[in-house]
C-alpha cells in the first residue's frame, strides 16, 4: 500500500516515512519505525489524526456525510436490507446468497436463549440498576457460562462466540429491561424475526397475547442497522484494544459496552432525550443554545456534534425520516419532544457558533424520540445501541484477531511529571 513517502527532517537527519494509500479517504503516514529510527514519539491525545489499524469493514467520509458497510451506503442498507443480513455482511464481507442467509438466520435463531442459570445471575442485581450496568455484568459473565467458545486462537470457537453474542444480546437487553420493571423474563420466540423477537421479549407479558406491530418492528430493525458499525469509534477501539491482549470475546464486548455507556458516546441518546425534556418547550431553546456556547458552562447539546461528521450524520437523516413515520403511525406526530427537537435542529443549524464548529445532529439526536414513542424508558436507549453495535464490535474484533500484524496495543506518552528525585523520610519532611 506504500507507493509514496514523506520526508521528515529532524535533528539534522532525514527520515523517509512511507505514505500508505487507502481505497478511499486520506493517505496514511506510516510511523511504525519512527521511534526506532528517530527516538521520538508522535503525540495525538484523542487520536484526532491517528489511524489505529487498517480495516475493510466500514468507511466514513465526515465531509461528505458518507457511511458504507463493506462498500454499501448506509441509506441503501437501511432502505433495502435487514439487520440480520447486515450482520452477515459485516461479519463475512459480502451480501449472503438466499441459502447463506437462511443458514445464518437458523444459526442465530438457535442461539437466542441464554443459559437458564443466568436468570439467577440477574437476580443478584438491584431492580433499579441501570440496564447498562446489568449488561456489562451479564455479558462479561458470558465467559463463565460459555467457556467452550473463549479460545481466541480457535477459529471455530471465534465463530460460535460471534453467533452467540449476536443472538443473545437482544435476549439479555430485554431481560435487563424486564428485571428493572419487575416483570417476568420472556423467552425468545424462534418464529419471530430478529427485531420482532426483541420487541416481544420487551413488551409481551404471560398474562395476555401480544402482537408485534410490523411497522414498529421494521423501524426497530432499521435502528439496529443504523447503529451496527462505525469505524474506529471509542467503544470499537476499546474492543480492539482489549482483544489485542488475547482477552476472550465476551470480556471484549463487555468492555465495549462499558465504553459505549459514556454520555459523549452511546449514552448521548439517553442524555439527548433528557435534555429535550428539560428544554420542554420551543420558547426555552435560546436559553439552552446560549448555555451550549458558553465556555464557562460544561453543558453541551446532546445529540449534536461528531468527531468525524462535519456536515451531517447520514444516520441522523434516515432516523429523522423514521421518527416522522413512527410517530405518525402511533398517532403522536405532534409529540412535543419531537417539536422541540425539530425546532432546536433548525435554530442550531442557523446559528453562527454551530456552523463555525460544524455541529450537526448525530445518530443520537432522533433515535431517543423514536424509542420513547415505542414505549422504551430512556434507560433502555443505550442498551439498544449496545445490542445493535455488538455485530460491529465482533466483526472488528475478528478482523483484528485474524490480522497477522496483530500485536498488543500499547501506546506511549509525553511524560511531563517530576524528574528523578530521592525519597525523603517522614520525619525529615
Ligand atoms: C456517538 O465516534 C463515533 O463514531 C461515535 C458514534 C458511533 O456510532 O460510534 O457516532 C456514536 O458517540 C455520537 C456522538 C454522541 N455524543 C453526543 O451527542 C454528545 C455531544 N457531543 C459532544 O460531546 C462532541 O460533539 C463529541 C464528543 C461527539 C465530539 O467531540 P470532539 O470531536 O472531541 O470535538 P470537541 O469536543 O473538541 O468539540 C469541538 C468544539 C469544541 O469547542 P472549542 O473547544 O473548539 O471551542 O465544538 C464544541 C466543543 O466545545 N462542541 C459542542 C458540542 N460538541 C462539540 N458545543 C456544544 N454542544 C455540543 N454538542
Amino acid at each position: 500500500m506504500a507507493d509514496k513517502t514523506a520526508k521528515l527532517h529532524l535533528n539534522g537527519q532525514d527520515y523517509d516515512l512511507p505514505l500508505l494509500s487507502p481505497t478511499k479517504g486520506p493517505d496514511v503516514l506510516d510511523i511504525r519505525k519512527l521511534y526506532g529510527q528517530a527516538d521520538v514519539f508522535t503525540y495525538d491525545p484523542g487520536f484526532t489524526s491517528t489511524a489505529s489499524c487498517d480495516s475493510t469493514i466500514t468507511f466514513i467520509d465526515g465531509d461528505k456525510g458518507e457511511l458504507w458497510y463493506r462498500g454499501y451506503p448506509i441509506e441503501q442498507l437501511a432502505a433495502k436490507s435487514s439487520y440480520l443480513e447486515v450482520c452477515y455482511l459485516l461479519l463475512y464481507g459480502e451480501l449472503p446468497s438466499p441459502t447463506q442467509m437462511e443458514d445464518f438466520r437458523a444459526r442465530v435463531t438457535r442461539h437466542t436463549m441464554v443459559h437458564e442459570q443466568m436468570h439467577n445471575f440477574f437476580r443478584g442485581f438491584r431492580r433499579d440498576a441501570h440496564p447498562m450496568a446489568t449488561m456489562v455484568g451479564v455479558v462479561g459473565a458470558m465467559s463463565a457460562f460459555y467457556h467452550d467458545s473463549t479460545d481466541v486462537n480457535d477459529e471455530w470457537q471465534r465463530e460460535v462466540a460471534a453467533i452467540r453474542l449476536i443472538a443473545k444480546l437482544p435476549t439479555i437487553a430485554a431481560m435487563a429491561y424486564k428485571y428493572s420493571i419487575g416483570q417476568p423474563f420472556v423467552y425468545p420466540s424462534n418464529d419471530l424475526d430478529y427485531a420482532s423477537n426483541f420487541l416481544n421479549m420487551c413488551f409481551s407479558v404471560p398474562a395476555e397475547k401480544y402482537e408485534v406491530n410490523p411497522a414498529l418492528a421494521r423501524a426497530m430493525d432499521r435502528i439496529f442497522t443504523l447503529h451496527a458499525d462505525h469505524e474506529q469509534n471509542a467503544s470499537t477501539s476499546t474492543v480492539r484494544l482489549a482483544g489485542s491482549s488475547g482477552a476472550n470475546p465476551f470480556a471484549c464486548i463487555a468492555a465495549g459496552i462499558a465504553c459505549l455507556w459514556g454520555p459523549a458516546h452511546g449514552g448521548a441518546n439517553q442524555a439527548c432525550l433528557e435534555m429535550l425534556r428539560e428544554i420542554g418547550t420551543v420558547d426555552r431553546i435560546p436559553e439552552f443554545i446560549a448555555r451550549a456556547k458558553d465556555k464557562s458552562d460544561p453543558f453541551k447539546l446532546m445529540g449534536f456534534g461528531h468527531r468525524v461528521y462535519k456536515n451531517f450524520d447520514p444516520r441522523a437523516t434516515v432516523m429523522k425520516e423514521s421518527a416522522d413515520e413512527v410517530l405518525d403511525l402511533l398517532g403522536v406526530g405532534d409529540n412535543p419532544t419531537l417539536q422541540v427537537a425539530k425546532e432546536l435542529e433548525k435554530i442550531a443549524l442557523e446559528d453562527e457558533y454551530f456552523i463555525e464548529k460544524k455541529l450537526y445532529p448525530n445518530v443520537d439526536f432522533y433515535s431517543g424520540i423514536i424509542l420513547e414513542a415505542m414505549g422504551f424508558p430512556t434507560a433502555m436507549f443505550t442498551p439498544i445501541f449496545a445490542l445493535s453495535r455488538t455485530v460491529g464490535w465482533i466483526a472488528q474484533w475478528k478482523e483484528m484477531i485474524g490480522d497477522p500484524q496483530n500485536k498488543i496495543g500499547r501506546p506511549r506518552q509525553l511524560y511531563i511529571g517530576s524528574d528523578r528525585r530521592d525519597y525523603v523520610d517522614l520525619k525529615s519532611r
